[in-house]
C-alpha cells in the first residue's frame, strides 16, 4: 500500500468536502505508519475504524447537501458510497475474523475512492451546482 498524496486534481471546489477529503487523506496515512511501524493488528483495527467513522460521518454530509438541493443523482451517488463502506466492512472483517490485513485490497479500494469517486461522482456534485 503506498501513501496517498493530497493531490489539486482531487479538489472538487466545495470547501467542506475538500477539507474532508484531506482529513481522509491524513487518516489513511496514519494507518499506513501504524502498519509499517507495528503491524499490530489490534491498532490496525482500531485505525480502520476511526477511519470508518470519518468516511461514514463524510458521506452523511455530502447526502444531506444533496437532499437539501434535490439533487438527481442522489440515488447512484449514494449507492456508490454504499459500496465503498461495504468494501472497507469487509477488509475490517477479515483483520478481525481471520486476524490478516489485505493490503492489495485495501490499495485497490483507497485507489477507488480517491480517484474515481471524488473524480466523478463528488466532482459532478459541485458542477451541477448542488453543493
Ligand atoms: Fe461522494
Amino acid at each position: 500500500m503506498s501513501l496517498l498524496q493530497w493531490k489539486d486534481e482531487f479538489k472538487v471546489g466545495i470547501a467542506e468536502v475538500d477539507h474532508e477529503h484531506q482529513e481522509l487523506i491524513g487518516l489513511i496515512n496514519e494507518l499506513h505508519g501504524v502498519i509499517r511501524a507495528t503491524g499490530d493488528l489490534d491498532e490496525i483495527l482500531d485505525t480502520l475504524g476511526e477511519i470508518y467513522a470519518q468516511i461514514s460521518a463524510h458521506f452523511a454530509l455530502e447526502e444531506k447537501m444533496m437532499r437539501k438541493t434535490r439533487y438527481p443523482a442522489y440515488a447512484a451517488h449514494k449507492e456508490d458510497h454504499e459500496t465503498l463502506l461495504d468494501d472497507l466492512r469487509d477488509i475490517m472483517d477479515d483483520v478481525e475474523d481471520e486476524g490478516v490485513l489485505d493490503e492489495t485490497q485495501l490499495s485497490v479500494d483507497l485507489n477507488r475512492w480517491f480517484s474515481d469517486h471524488f473524480q466523478t461522482h463528488d466532482a459532478k456534485l459541485h458542477r451541477s451546482g448542488h453543493g
